[in-house]
């Protein structure tokens, strides 16, 4: 399919229908944004829009895919041609699994560093939390057992401890109720780190916070901590080798590293009518732009390996692996993610020892 000629041919029936994008946007109920978007030729609209788009446009589907008014005689033609377009970009979709759903199209990018600092700064400042939620321990997501079961952490009575993408807060707070009384947390996005400030200093509890990607040196002490962990962070480093050295440098020695990520066979399925499809193969750790709302998020599927491995190089020892299902909550959710959750990892935690 292509998105240029679609998009141009969006903009110039737009302009026919003497809308502005914002007028346009107003009437589909989205964003300018969104429009232009597609206009750039960045994005397709959604299923659900493009009915509404065709009767605003007063063009038809086909033309729609086709990016240009047919004639009658081209129709049949174009038609077939877009079906197997459609069926294509279907397959595209299926591998954008993020979190519990499969979400907006997906493409493959090649990684430039400052481009993935930009653009998951901007999604996680502004409507990251709200779209994909937030997981604060003692809950480690993903239908995994809770910290209160799991215990990875231990005794944290007087223990120097710091968060790798620390969010909203809300684990900060946790381990700071279980005793440790020297908190850190680590945030690449500046609205972050003030959600996280503003919390605690709601709950009288006092932390030292920079704001820095977790791949970069980043003032933070070394050979200091008790404790490093992370819920849902590590996996939006950009550079897992340079991630973990740091890591390893800011603890004391014989302090534990502890960290939650999606499981990468969670990123490869999807449960369509009761049976897990592989939508994407499990070696895959290629780069992936993700439409999230009008924001956009850069990540990769890591292989567990290539986190353990990583692990393993900078002279950690791995202490235990979870990759469980809390039968009872995946039961209880009765949604397709819980179903999957029965069958696959939706999750895992890696605990490692300096
Ligand atoms: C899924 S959230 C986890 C936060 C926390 N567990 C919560 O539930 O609020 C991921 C966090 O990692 C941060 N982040 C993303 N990329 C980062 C990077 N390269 N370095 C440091 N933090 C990053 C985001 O800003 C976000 O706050």
């Amino acid at each position: 399919m292509d998105l240029i000629k679609i998009g141009s041919f969006i903009a110039e029936m737009r302009r026919q229908h003497k809308l502005t994008q914002r007028e346009f946007a107003d009437i589909l109920g989205i964003s300018d944004k969104t429009v232009s978007k597609w206009e750039c030729g960045k994005g397709m609209p959604e299923l659900s829009l493009m009915l509404p788009i065709c009767e605003v446009l007063e063009i038809n589907l086909n033309e729609l895919f086709s990016g240009e008014k047919l004639t009658d005689a081209d129709y049949r033609k174009k038609a077939e041609e877009n079906m197997i377009s459609l069926i294509r970009e279907t397959e595209k979709m299926k591998k954008n699994i993020v979190g519990g759903d499969v979400l907006g199209q997906v493409c493959n990018i090649d990684m430039n560093v400052e481009e993935v600092h930009k653009t998951n700064t901007e999604f996680w400042s502004t409507i990251g939390s709200e779209l994909l939620g937030t997981t604060s321990l003692p809950s480690w997501g993903g239908y995994l057992p809770s910290e209160d079961k799991l215990n990875l952490l231990g005794d944290l009575t007087g223990k120097r401890v710091l968060e790798i993408g620390c969010g909203n807060g809300g684990s900060l707070k946790y381990v700071s109720e279980l005793g440790a009384t020297d908190l850190w947390g680590i945030d690449i996005s500046a609205n972050q780190i003030e959600r996280t400030r503003s919390f605690l200093e709601a709950q009288g509890i006092k932390a030292k916070l920079v704001c820095s990607p977790m791949e970069e040196n980043c003032g933070v002490p070394d050979d200091y901590f008790d404790l490093v962990y992370s819920v849902y962070g590590i996996g939006w480093t950009t550079d897992l080798d340079s991630t973990v050295k740091h890591v390893y440098s800011y603890l004391k020695k014989g302090g534990v590293f502890v960290f939650g990520w999606s499981h990468p066979i969670h990123k490869c399925v999807s449960l369509e009518n009761g049976k897990l499809i592989f939508g994407n193969s499990y070696f895959n750790e290629e780069w992936y732009r993700a439409d999230m709302g009008d924001k956009e998020i850069m990540l990769c599927n890591r292989m567990l390996s290539t986190y353990i491995n990583a692990l393993a190089d900078k002279g950690f020892v791995i202490e235990e692996l979870v990759e469980e299902t809390d039968k009872e909550i995946a039961i209880a959710s009765k949604n397709d993610f819980g179903r999957k959750a029965l069958m696959v990892p939706t999750a895992f935690i890696i605990k490692a020892r300096k």
